[in-house]
C-alpha cells in the first residue's frame, strides 16, 4: 500500500476557521517545494500519486481548493489506497462545502487509517455539519479511542487530557508563552523562571503581584476597558515560582485531599502562572474570586468573561470543561496569549459549538490540535 503516513511537520491553518478548528492537520504539505516544482514533478511522473498529493497539500495551504481537489482526485485516481490524498480531499471538499463529498473523503481516511485520531475526528466534524449528531457522537468517541486507546469508557476523555505525569515540554516558555500546553502531565522545565517579570503596578494595579513584560500592556487595556465602565477589578495572584506554587498546592492537598486539590490546583512545574503570563482577578471590593459561588455572576466576573478575549486574555478553565480543561471551572483564571491567539482560539471554539461537538471548549484543547506539545526528553 502506497500510503505517505509520515507526518512532516506541517500544521497549517487553512480553508477557514471550521476546518482549522477542528484539527485541519495537512499531512505531508510538500516541505519547501514551490508550486512550480510540484507541477513540474506531476508533469515529468504524471502516474505519482504522492507527487500529486503533494501538490494539493501545497494547493490547499494556498487556499485553492479547486485545484487541491483536482489534484487530489488525481492522486486517487492513480493509488486508491493512498490516505493521504483522501484526507486532503475531505478537507477540501469541506472547504468548498459539499459536506457529503467531504464525508466520503473522511470515511475513506477512517477506512485506511483506522487508528488515526484526526481521520475520525474530521469525520465527526463532518457529521455534525450534515446533522447527524448521533454519528458525530461515535466517531468523535472513535477518536477519543484512538488518541487513548488504552482507557476505558469514561475515562478516555481524562487519558486525553493527560492522567497526571512529569513530561517536560521542548517548547521555549520564554517565547512561546502564549501557545505552550500546561496541564496535568506537560510541564514547564525544573526550575524555570522567566526573566522579564514586571510588577503589575506597570498596568496600573495594586503593586507586589509580577506578570511577565508582554503582558502588561493588555493587562492595562483591560482594566482601563473594565473601568470605563464602571467595573473596577483587582488581581488577586498572578507570577507564582515553582517552590511558591508548590506551598500553594501543598496547602490544597491539606485542606482538600491529594485528589481534589489536583482538580483545583496544578503541581509545581505546571502552573500557568509559573510562566507568568496568568492572573487571578476578583472584583476590586470582594473577596477572593474562588470563595464566592460563581465570580461570573458578579457584574466584575461578567464583564470580564464577556470583554476578556478580545484583550488578549483566555479564561482557561471555563465552566463545562474539566474533562478537557484538567482543572475545575475557574472564571477568575485568565491566561494571557495576545490578541491574535486569543482571537484564534475564540473563533475556533464558536466553530467547534456549533458542530455540536463539545459543550464547553477550553483553550487547552485547541492547544492540543494547534500547537500540540513536545517532550523535551524524546529520544
Ligand atoms: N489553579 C490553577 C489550575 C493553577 O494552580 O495553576
Ligand atoms: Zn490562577
Amino acid at each position: 500500500m502506497k500510503t505517505t503516513q509520515r507526518r512532516r511537520g506541517a500544521r497549517r491553518w487553512l480553508l477557514g476557521l471550521m476546518v482549522a478548528a477542528l484539527a485541519a492537520l495537512v499531512w505531508g504539505a510538500a516541505g519547501a517545494q514551490t508550486l512550480d516544482e510540484l507541477r513540474a514533478a506531476v508533469a515529468e511522473r504524471p502516474n505519482d500519486a504522492e507527487a500529486w498529493t503533494d501538490l494539493g497539500n501545497l494547493l490547499l495551504a494556498a487556499d485553492d481548493l479547486e485545484g487541491a481537489k483536482e489534484a487530489y482526485l488525481e492522486a486517487i485516481a492513480i493509488d486508491y489506497l493512498i490516505g493521504d490524498a483522501h484526507y486532503g480531499l475531505g478537507l477540501a471538499e469541506f472547504g468548498r462545502g459539499d459536506y457529503a463529498a467531504a464525508l466520503f473523503a473522511f470515511n475513506e481516511v477512517a477506512r485506511l487509517y483506522p487508528e488515526r485520531f484526526d481521520g475520525h475526528f474530521n469525520r465527526a466534524v463532518t457529521l455534525a455539519r450534515l446533522r447527524r449528531p448521533a454519528e458525530a457522537a461515535g466517531a468523535f468517541e472513535r477518536a477519543l479511542e484512538e488518541a487513548a486507546p488504552e482507557a476505558d469508557g469514561a475515562d478516555r476523555l481524562a487519558a486525553w487530557t493527560g492522567l497526571g505525569g512529569q513530561r517536560v515540554l521542548a517548547g521555549d516558555p520564554n517565547t512561546d508563552a502564549a501557545t505552550l500546553l500546561l496541564d496535568l502531565e506537560w510541564r514547564l522545565p525544573p526550575g524555570y523562571a522567566p526573566s522579564d517579570l514586571v510588577d503589575v503596578a506597570a498596568a496600573g494595579f495594586a503593586a507586589g503581584l509580577l506578570v511577565r513584560g508582554p503582558v502588561v500592556e493588555d493587562l492595562r487595556a483591560l482594566r482601563t476597558a473594565a473601568e470605563a465602565e464602571g467595573v473596577r477589578l483587582a488581581i488577586q495572584s498572578a507570577y507564582r515560582s515553582e517552590a511558591y506554587q508548590a506551598q500553594v498546592h501543598e496547602g490544597w492537598r491539606a485542606a482538600l485531599g491529594p485528589e481534589r486539590a489536583a482538580e483545583v490546583s496544578a503541581r509545581p512545574g505546571h502552573s500557568e502562572h509559573q510562566l507568568g503570563t496568568a492572573v487571578d482577578l476578583r472584583s476590586a471590593d470582594g473577596p477572593p474570586a474562588w470563595d464566592l459561588d460563581d465570580w461570573a455572576t458578579t457584574a466584575e466576573g461578567a464583564w470580564v468573561a464577556a470583554h476578556a478575549e478580545r484583550l488578549g486574555f483566555v479564561v482557561a478553565y471555563p465552566r463545562g470543561a474539566k474533562s478537557l480543561a484538567c482543572y475545575d471551572y475557574e472564571p477568575w483564571h485568565l491566561r494571557w496569549v495576545g490578541r491574535d491567539v486569543a482571537a484564534a482560539f475564540g473563533a475556533a471554539r464558536t466553530a467547534w459549538l456549533a458542530a455540536g461537538l463539545a459543550e464547553a471548549v477550553p483553550f487547552r484543547a485547541w492547544l492540543h490540535l494547534q500547537h500540540p506539545p513536545t517532550d523535551r526528553n524524546a529520544p
